[in-house]
């Protein structure tokens, strides 16, 4: 695909209103939930961004009907087979950039009698999949081609036994992927979580009527487990609006001088909102507005103003419930007084690209001092950012998106020399962050 650069400058302060799309990790599960459910599942909000649509194309692929009804505002329809009423596909599966959506569907096919062969772009290529793999060996799945990396072929099993499995690294995607082969798995399949991560699973499965249990260990940690076979029922669920994409325009909101913006439509999941507690540590002025419920989750609108921010440590343990927030945080961390640590980022390495790298290779572009040891990333913010410099993406749209942000308080412009890996995740960010005055251009 050819590259599109974007630009982004410092100009007027941020203002207005806007609703954030869907959440991607929310969107990826409806759809699929909904194609195992009995009957048909209706989906407002849906995230409409090329990894959200991957996972659609790929249940499409392996017999289930999903249609988009543009006069009902684009809801979508999933026309569930039940579980264990998947078929072989006569395609690959493409994931694209999307590890929640290979990893979540590995966990699918791994308890249904169905060969696939499943495939990605450059970037989910090099991503580790034995973390899931491992588990789903237990219940009897085979990757044929013995491969630990896409593109692999991956045959479910016939008679899945079902697994305990506990957690080696802090994932809701490997969590996810032992529970959702556990749906089609005679008797129960248990998933010990040793930190707590992003529970939406956990939070749907129960909304489409699975027998689900979630036990506090005295030992710490979580126990969650499910009864198969499950009978789900469909659903409408309404999918609230991503806090991992509202991050772009509330640090951009906090960093640009006068700016006061609302984002409306915000989730609030305790697993997922690491960044703004942070963001409020560090002196930011948030308001949490209206909070009320869509789905299982809470949601809110968040009224964010430009704040004098100052540096801190954000601790390892918080790490889970903001994990894909750190290149955001670290573009507030360049505006913040003083040195802001952040402890615990070892996973970033494993993410759409190696993020530590990633993030440090784009302050140093912009003139702003950090450093990485092992798993902690120390920025010392506060100065003028220099600006100027081209941040390389790596097929990383969050990488892309929080360097745009820089741009709008750099003396010089920011370049990010790929821009269309946005897609990913928050296909109108660009325009949706013009309406706020934010000068960024192709
Ligand atoms: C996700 C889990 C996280 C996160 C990803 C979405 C999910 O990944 O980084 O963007 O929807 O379950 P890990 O499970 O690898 O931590």
């Amino acid at each position: 695909m050819t590259k599109q650069p974007l630009t982004a400058m410092a100009g007027h302060p941020l203002a207005g209103r806007i609703a954030i799309p869907g959440d991607k990790s929310i969107s990826h599960r409806a759809l699929i939930l909904g194609a195992l459910a009995s009957g048909e599942t209706r989906i407002t909000g849906l995230l409409e961004s090329d990894d959200v649509l991957a996972t659609a194309e790929a249940l499409r692929a392996l017999g289930v009907p999903i249609r988009q009804d543009q006069d009902e505002g684009g809801s979508f329809h999933v026309l569930g087979r039940g579980t264990g009423g998947l078929c072989s596909p006569d395609r690959a599966l493409d994931f694209g950039n999307s590890g929640t959506g290979a990893r979540l569907m590995m966990g699918v096919i791994a308890s249904h009698c169905v060969t696939a062969h499943l495939t990605g772009d450059a970037s989910l290529s090099s991503r580790p999949m034995k973390r899931v793999l491992e588990p789903l060996a237990g219940f009897g799945a085979q990757v044929k081609d013995g491969r630990s990396r896409l593109p692999l072929t991956l045959s479910g099993a016939s008679l899945p036994v079902p697994v305990t499995y506990e957690l080696p690294v802090p994932s809701a995607q490997v969590k996810s992927a032992v529970l959702l082969a556990g749906l089609n798995t005679r008797g129960t399949t248990c998933v010990i979580e040793p930190v707590a991560t992003r529970d939406h699973t956990e939070r749907m499965l129960k909304l489409f009527g699975a027998d689900v249990t979630i036990e506090n260990r005295p030992e710490g940690g979580l126990k969650i487990c499910v009864t198969g076979e499950a009978e789900l029922e469909a659903r409408h669920i309404v999918v609230p609006g991503d806090p991992s994409s509202a991050a772009f325009p509330a640090v951009a909101a906090l960093i640009v001088p006068g700016s006061d913006i609302i984002i409306q439509n915000v989730m609030m999941n305790p697993a997922r909102s690491g960044l703004y507690t942070t963001l409020s540590e560090m002196g930011g002025q948030i308001d949490f507005l209206n909070p009320r419920q869509q789905s299982g989750e809470v949601v809110v609108d968040m009224r964010v103003r430009a704040s004098a921010l100052h540096g801190i440590k954000v601790p390892a343990e918080r790490a889970p419930s903001m994990i894909d927030e750190y290149p955001a945080l670290a573009i507030a961390a360049a505006c913040a007084a003083g040195e802001t640590r952040m402890e615990g980022l070892g996973e970033l390495k494993v993410k759409e690209s190696d993020r530590l790298s990633a993030i440090y290779q784009g302050l140093g572009a912009c003139g702003v001092a950090c450093s990485v040891q092992d798993d902690v990333l120390v920025v010392k913010g506060g100065g003028d950012i220099a600006g100027g410099g081209v941040v390389q993406t790596r097929l990383d749209h969050r990488i892309a998106m929080a360097f745009l942000v820089l741009g709008l308080v750099s003396k010089a412009p920011v370049q990010v020399d790929d821009g269309a890996t946005i897609m990913t995740s928050f296909p109108g960010f660009v325009p949706m962050m013009q309406e706020l005055g934010a000068n960024i251009t192709a």
